[in-house]
């Protein structure tokens, strides 16, 4: 029997997903704001076969100057808008998928369905949207509100979005378009479907004003773990992305996500779960050490603490060299997060100062540090005892984290038969070895 397959996609927000990833002597300082650098990641990533390309997203600066002078140390202050920057991607590669993150609670379903249909057709069938409902309240400040909509509502106004979205995507048939010059007749008029969507957030009549695209519509990512976050993956999702640092608990996850599908009559395979992971890989286990260590070196202490201050509050008063006290899981917008992490800091005894030091390397990603070999050993684990289907490359910082992987990685992959030398197929859908959705009306 064949080798299960792993699947692959590389996460590029920021250049990096180190808090200090900017200061290291490797990177462009200004590249999450450049173009140019994220093309030439995009165009290693497609030369070596991943599946997709991720971008994370909040629409603002998502932090405050807790404690004071954390902001003005960190980079995660200017980026490029994601969906316009896979459209600028998706013009300069042909193959590789394109998966940008948008928000349920600041935008509008027409919007999302009509900008992801337009990406999916420009690209050719590569597109993703990562549902996400936001989590801070400086976005909330953003669009009209002085606090963040409330946990429940969030995702109360999650799921009837997503109903909306793909219910616009069914708009047209496949075949609906005859572009008969003769008759004069552009489409099948029994081919055009109005949603004609009232609900407790939406009424929205439909239909769209975007064709249906060559992998039948976008692909839906996930990754809120609540039971909420679950249901809305089963239903719709194709992917979910989760953050998982032990096997145990990945595959714990795993189950309780694909034994929902059968209740939405989906297979198994319909939804495939991707682990974030950081892999910090050298010529030997000595080398990645070193690497490591040079990366802690570079997390400024005020810019670690207010990494924390999300999940549990300002302790820049307490002493960092002390426990890290239990988060007040009501008040955060990340609870699988803040939980997450408690439990880290819990299982290994870590102070204050080693747990900002663990999560500034990689956030919630699972790291593994060494050699090839080390990295596609854990790979190939968390892969045959269903804790994962693939995984979503998170580096600590780029270009030099995927070349690293693609150096050192994936040629242990390939000869151990678990990664792909060819693209199966021309879209995202058939790459991933997914099925067309079946339309709604049909
Ligand atoms: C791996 C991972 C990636 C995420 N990416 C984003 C993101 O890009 N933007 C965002 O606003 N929220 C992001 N989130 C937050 C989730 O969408 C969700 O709002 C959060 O996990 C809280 O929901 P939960 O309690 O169901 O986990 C991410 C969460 C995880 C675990």
């Amino acid at each position: 029997m064949s080798k299960k397959q792993i699947k692959l996609g590389l996460s590029m927000r920021y250049m990096g997903y180190h808090v200090g990833a900017w200061r290291h002597p490797e990177l462009k300082v200004d590249a999450a704001s450049d173009f140019q650098s994220f093309l030439e990641v995009a165009r290693t990533a497609e030369r070596n076969k991943f599946d997709l390309l991720f971008l994370a997203d909040g629409i603002g600066i998502r932090a405050d100057d807790v404690p004071a002078g954390s902001l003005c140390r960190s980079s995660h202050n200017a980026e490029l808008e994601p969906l316009t920057l896979l459209s600028a991607i998706a013009a300069c590669t042909q193959r590789i998928g394109l998966v940008a993150t948008a928000s349920t609670t600041y935008n509008e379903p027409y919007h999302i369905a009509r900008k992801y249909g337009s990406l999916d057709m420009i690209s050719a069938g590569r597109a993703g949207w990562n549902v996400v409902t936001s989590w801070s309240e400086q976005e909330a400040w953003n669009f009209n509100r002085a606090k963040h909509l409330d946990y429940d509502t969030r995702y109360e106004r999650a799921e009837e979005f997503v109903e909306v979205v793909t219910g616009l995507w069914d708009s047209w048939d496949q075949d609906a378009f005859v572009h008969d010059k003769h008759s004069s007749v552009f489409y099948d008029e029994g081919k055009l479907h109005v949603l004609g969507h009232v609900g407790k957030h939406f009424s929205v009549r439909g239909p769209l004003s975007v064709k249906r695209s060559p992998q039948g519509r976008p692909i839906l990512v996930q990754a809120g773990t609540s039971e909420v976050g679950q249901q809305i993956a089963a239903q719709h999702c194709d992917i979910v992305f989760a953050a998982k640092q032990h096997i145990g608990s990945a595959q714990q996850y795993y189950a309780s996500v694909k034994d929902r599908l059968a209740g939405f009559g989906r297979r198994r395979e319909d939804l495939l779960m991707m682990v974030g992971l950081t892999p910090i890989v050298g010529s030997s286990r000595a080398h990645a050490q070193e690497k490591y260590e040079q990366l802690q070196e570079l997390i400024n202490p005020l810019v670690g603490l207010a990494m924390l201050k999300r999940s549990f509050g300002d302790l820049s008063a307490m002493d960092l060299d002390g426990p890290v006290p239990a988060p007040n899981l009501e008040n955060v917008g990340l609870r699988s997060s803040a939980q997450m992490y408690y439990e880290t800091a819990q299982r290994e005894g870590l102070s204050i100062r080693q747990l900002y030091k663990r999560i500034g390397m990689a956030q919630e990603h699972l790291t593994v540090v060494g050699t090839g070999q080390d990295v596609a050993d854990q790979m190939e684990a968390w892969i045959d005892e269903e804790a994962a289907d693939g995984f979503n490359i998170a580096p600590t910082h780029l270009p030099h984290g995927i070349d690293d992987f693609v150096e050192y990685v994936l040629p242990e992959l390939r000869r151990r038969g678990r990664f792909r030398e060819e693209y199966e197929g021309s879209t995202l859908r058939e790459n991933l070895g997914l099925s067309v959705p079946k339309s709604r009306f049909a």
